[in-house]
């Protein structure tokens, strides 16, 4: 199976996984004393005997405007339906719900601009400022259904537009920060949205962000914004057009911002948010989810894995534009009643301790990174962590990527002080939440994201379709769905269907799109993706956004990316180039400004390498691993297939 295989296992890694598989970390006492989940096993028997009735008892925890008829239709397969029949609005559960409660005056968001400038909001406060954002969202004529697009830096107002979209029954597509214009336009285009919420700019490592510019054009390409809310963060210059932009403070201003409210009714089915992510080919697909199953999906497992308390300050680092942000700052800990941190800017600005500085600042327990950012830190030496006191963490997470066991053990040493477990969290922009992980009650083995949740049936399988024997690679796949699986690609059932089901959906098993092992013991090790996703520093990219952004400059007649180890990133980005005749060839850094200005900072390759021929099979797709092999300075094998 090795051939299809994209990220193969490397000789030196195979022999750290098989090392780390017999190195054992056993919870301290304490925390698995007052872990909500104390018996894994039975409560994975309970979902395994009865996986509707075991959902239904989660479900229960939320409120909901009307109960359901049904938890699971599967009769339209592999278009599955959770807690069918039922009323219900994510944001009264993550905020109306707790201003009812003590909770209205708890903190629900701390944050950090970089600049040094912090606000906190409480549950009250963060009510009433979404009630008036939906409010000025209504009067821009937003409607249920609606897509809004949100793209700006990580700010309150960023979450804060998501709960005011979602609490009048609008649809949010979050765009990354990070992206520039025609990844920008990409999206707005495909989810058609009439309104776009950004700012005048951001701060990335003491450097303004010209968010605003990059909106314009991609605004200006994609035609559908009818109008442009700008947050005022930076106070750069900007344009603002007339009827078209408005800024948000001067709205707030207005009467029609007022305070009050109400939650619109949904189904438990209707749609809450678009988030685009990348697959095997072609432009990203817009992963859709529901109110109703992601919120029970999402608030369960941060409570098991994080388990999550009131006294709990908790830090998921992450981007409010990723998944991880969408489900881990946003939703299950507003749901959950959590006082979460949130920072603005870069973990090593202006220095290599910022992070350790606020965690003992703001007394941080929980601690969710990714593998590059505590490789990154890591590079800076162990003095920087060892000036703070760090004591406040009880538990540490990781998630994006497999994480090399070098990394886990000066996480879990130097960060954890050897007493906070690593919730080493494995799933998918699709899966909406956690699916592989530890518990805090669960041994660790460094760079194994353990065993799946309760719930989730998963498996690693041959082409076949045969479980693998202990130690043998293969596909992952689920095999019963759950409540927080995306529905649909928007817009493209059948690319929904294609991807995810065109291989084991005969079966009912979603295909991951990774290659994993299982061990002895039962825990998975996730060895990397099989398709044409390239994993840089966490960000999920696919190959065909970046060779579109390199083809469209005139002097490239034809691209194609590939990604190569990177000892922090995890992947950098090659890419090969066939120059266009004619043209004058660009020197290899006026190209990368190019992919920055198109596609942004993440997507720009470490090298381009101008070739006149590109390897492709008989059928003309691009054979990756002969280049991969060619970056790598490693033998090309078996060529026989290639274009003659
Ligand atoms: C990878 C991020 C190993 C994997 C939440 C997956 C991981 C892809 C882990 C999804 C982990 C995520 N161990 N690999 N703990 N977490 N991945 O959609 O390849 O941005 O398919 O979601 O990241 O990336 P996405």
């Amino acid at each position: 199976m090795s051939d299809h295989l994209h990220d193969e296992l490397t000789k030196e890694r195979e022999a750290e996984i098989l090392a780390a598989e017999r190195e054992v970390y056993y919870p301290p006492a304490e925390v698995v004393a007052a872990a909500h989940v104390k018996d894994y096993q039975s409560l994975y028997e309970q979902a395994v005997n009865d996986l509707e009735g075991f959902w239904a008892e989660r479900a229960q925890e939320l409120e909901w405007y009307a109960p359901w008829e049904k938890v699971l239709d599967e009769s339209k397969a592999p278009f599955y339906q959770w807690f069918v029949g039922a009323k219900t609005n994510i944001v009264h559960n993550a905020l109306d719900r707790h201003l009812k409660t003590w909770r209205r005056n708890k903190l629900a968001l701390i944050w950090e601009g970089e600049n040094g400038e912090h606000r906190t909001l409480s549950y009250f406060a963060l009510g009433r400022e979404v009630n008036k954002f939906a409010n000025v969202l209504k009067s821009m004529g937003v409607r249920k259904g609606d897509r809004v697009t949100i793209y700006m830096g990580r700010i309150p107002e960023l979450i804060i537009a998501m709960l005011a979209t979602a609490k009048i029954g609008a649809i949010h597509s979050v765009v990354y920060g990070g992206f520039s214009t025609e990844a920008l336009a990409d999206r707005i285009e495909d989810a058609r949205s009439k309104v776009l919420v950004t700012a005048d700019g951001g701060w990335l490592r003491g450097k303004t962000v010209n968010l605003k510019d990059i909106a314009d054009e991609a605004v200006r390409r994609s035609g559908y914004v009818e109008h442009v809310l700008v947050v005022k963060r930076t106070g750069q210059p900007v344009n603002m057009q007339t009827s078209r932009d408005f800024w948000l403070h001067d709205l707030l201003a207005l009467p029609i911002a007022s305070q009050k409210c109400d939650t619109e009714v949904m189904d438990a089915e209707d749609p809450l948010f678009i988030l685009y992510t990348s697959g095997t080919t072609g432009r990203p697909k817009g992963v859709l989810h529901t109110h109703g199953g992601y919120q029970v999906y999402v608030s369960t497992t941060l409570k098991w894995v994080f388990d999550i308390k009131d006294e709990d300050r908790y830090w998921c680092a992450a981007d409010p534009g990723w998944i991880t942000g969408h489900s881990y700052i946003v939703y299950g800990p507003l749901i959950l009643g959590a006082t979460s941190f949130m920072y603005e800017g870069g973990p090593d600005y202006p220095f290599p301790n910022r992070w350790w500085q606020m965690i003992e600042k703001y007394g941080i327990t929980v601690l969710y990174t990714a593998p590059t950012a505590i490789r990154g830190l890591m590079r800076y030496g162990e003095s920087w962590p060892n000036r703070y006191d760090l004591s406040s963490l009880r538990l540490l997470g990781s998630v994006g990527e497999p994480i090399n066991p070098e990394a886990w053990r000066w996480y879990y040493r130097v960060i954890g002080k050897e007493r906070c477990p690593i919730m080493d969290t494995w799933w998918q922009t699709e899966t909406g939440g956690f699916m592989i992980s530890p518990l805090p009650i669960t041994p660790l083995k460094p760079g194994s994201a353990t065993r799946p949740l309760p719930g989730i049936v998963a498996d690693v399988v041959d082409e076949e379709g045969n479980s693998c024997k202990p130690n043998e690679d293969g596909y992952l796949v689920i095999k019963r769905p759950w409540p927080g699986m995306l529905r649909t690609v928007y817009g493209d059932p059948d690319r929904y269907v294609q991807q995810y089901w065109s291989k084991f959906g005969h079966k009912g098993w979603y295909l991951a799109g990774d290659s994993a092992r299982r061990d002895e013991d039962g825990y998975i090790w996730v060895i990397g993706r099989i398709d044409d996703v390239i994993k840089v520093a966490g960000y999920r990219l696919g190959t065909a956004e970046i060779e579109s952004a390199l083809v469209s400059h005139p002097a490239v007649a034809e691209a194609a990316v590939i990604g190569v180890p990177d000892e922090i990133k995890g992947h950098a980005i090659h890419a090969f180039c066939i120059p266009r005749a004619g043209v004058p060839l660009p020197t290899e850094e006026e190209l990368k400004q190019h992919v920055r200005k198109e596609m942004g900072p993440i997507a720009v390759p470490a090298r381009i390498e101008f070739v006149s021929v590109l390897p492709k099979t008989r059928s003309g797709k691009i054979m990756r691993r002969v280049l991969r092999a060619r970056a790598l300075g490693q033998p090309e094998g078996d060529l026989s297939t290639l274009e003659a």
